[in-house]
């Protein structure tokens, strides 16, 4: 089989993209190593910024999301028993965000996709990219027990961190840079109402929680935990006690509580991988880089990825002109350090490592003091938060 764009990986970045290059009238296969429902049930990101909504609109994925995404105009810091309110719109000339699970995003992609094409092969796991460095790069994915070739244009690796795409950079030309933290999330689903309007991020003496919604009757929550933890640890009366002690704020509040349906627990690390092309192979989204949670940054980076690259590969087939094509990486890197910066803020402000001193506490009170308390740093925060127009 031969494409001009073979896309390995069916996520978020796979899917927006091949929605986006059909509707430049260029042709792409996807393949995906897992099942239909495998992909659709996936637990992840719950946070779009801006120009990630606008991508799904013009990618024709925009009519569930307006009916059913709740925009967001701000999010709630608590620390110190306090809160402090900070504004999108204000702060950005008028930015805002929206609550649409990644779950509701790669089902509505799907559903286009099977709809009217391209081709999206899903249990097809690719074992290979080869040729990277010519003119025609080849795929070879194992479909239906039977190992075959996908020749193409262009391949291009939304496989994730665990996918095989990024061994197509040679290891004398790749650089790879890493983070690890020494805690992790564990996330739970609650059938139960969201006890606020907005996001509320937590810097507690016991460690970060995050209060999310996944809708008006679903919410989504996080609390940090110690490397290694088994989420059988953590029965749901601990959990809820737990997120009351860290939420806890003076003044009138409750935290609801409702049957838990989901508890995973999460590791974080930030790794970038650079240069993000290597000949005719592009790598985007989670495949080159990944940040941690407490920025909501990861989906929104794997389609900014997607859209600079469907939009020079667009440009160079209507114009001849393969400038933005060669430029993809630097483009994209520059975003992608701005985000890893700002999950490294977000998640070094608010968490609590392991052994910190007194001393570190107090700098991390000072920083949240004085975003509440200064117009520029709580901007800094919104614009970074909204995320940069894609131009
Ligand atoms: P992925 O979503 O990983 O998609 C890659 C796809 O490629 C998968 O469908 C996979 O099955 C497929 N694939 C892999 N290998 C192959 C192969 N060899 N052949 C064919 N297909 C292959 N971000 C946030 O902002 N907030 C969060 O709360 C959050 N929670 C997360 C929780 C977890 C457990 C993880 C792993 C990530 C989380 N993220 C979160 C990050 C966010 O979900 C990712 O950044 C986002 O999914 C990136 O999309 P992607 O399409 O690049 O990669
Ligand atoms: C969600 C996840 C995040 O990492 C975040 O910063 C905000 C929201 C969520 O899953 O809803």
């Amino acid at each position: 089989m031969h494409t001009t764009v073979g896309i390995i990986g069916g996520g978020p970045a796979g899917l927006l993209l091949a929605r986006l290059l059909h509707r430049s009238g260029i042709d792409c296969v996807v393949l995906e190593g897992r099942d239909r429902t495998y992909v659709e049930r996936r637990q992840r990101a719950g946070i779009l910024e801006q120009s990630t909504v606008d991508a799904l609109r013009a990618a024709g994925a925009g009519a569930r999301l307006d009916r059913e995404g709740l925009a967001h105009d701000g999010i709630e810091l608590r620390f110190d028993r306090r809160s402090c309110r900070v504004d999108f719109p204000s702060l950005t000339g008028g930015r805002r965000v929206w609550v649409y699970a990644q779950t509701e995003v790669v089902k509505d992609l799907i559903a286009l996709q099977l709809k009217d094409g391209p081709p999206l092969l899903f249990g097809a796991e690719a074992l290979a990219v080869e040729d990277a460095g010519t003119g025609r790069p080849a795929v070879r994915y194992r479909h239906r027990g039977r190992e075959q070739t996908l020749t193409c244009d262009y391949a291009v690796g939304c496989d994730g961190f665990h996918g095989v795409a990024r061994a197509a950079v040679p290891a004398g030309v790749r650089r790879a840079y890493e983070r690890t933290y020494p805690y992790s999330w564990l996330g739970v689903l609650a059938d139960v109402a969201p006890s606020c309007d907005e996001l509320i991020y937590a810097h507690s003496p016991r460690g970060f929680a995050l209060h999310s919604m996944r809708s008006p009757a679903v919410s989504r929550l996080y609390l940090q935990v110690p490397n290694g933890t088994d989420p059988a640890d953590w029965p749901d009366e601990r959990i809820w006690d737990e997120l009351d002690a860290r939420f806890a704020v003076d003044g009138d509040w409750t935290l609801g509580r409702g049957p838990i349906t989901a508890k995973a627990v999460l590791p974080m690390r930030s790794h970038v991988l650079e240069p993000m092309r290597y000949g005719r192979v592009f790598l985007a989204g989670d495949a080159a880089h990944i940040v941690p949670p407490a920025g909501a940054k990861g989906l929104n980076l794997a389609a900014a990825d997607v859209i600079v690259l469907a939009r020079a590969l667009a440009r160079l087939r209507t114009s001849g002109d393969a400038g933005p094509l060669d430029a993809y990486s630097d483009t994209c890197l520059r975003r992608v350090w701005r985000a890893e910066h700002f999950s490294y803020f977000m998640t070094t402000t608010l968490h609590t490592a392991p052994g910190q001193s007194p001393f570190d506490t107090r700098l991390q009170l000072a920083q949240l003091e004085r975003i509440a308390s200064s117009r520029h740093a709580a901007a800094e925060l919104a614009e970074n938060y909204t995320g940069p127009p894609l131009g």
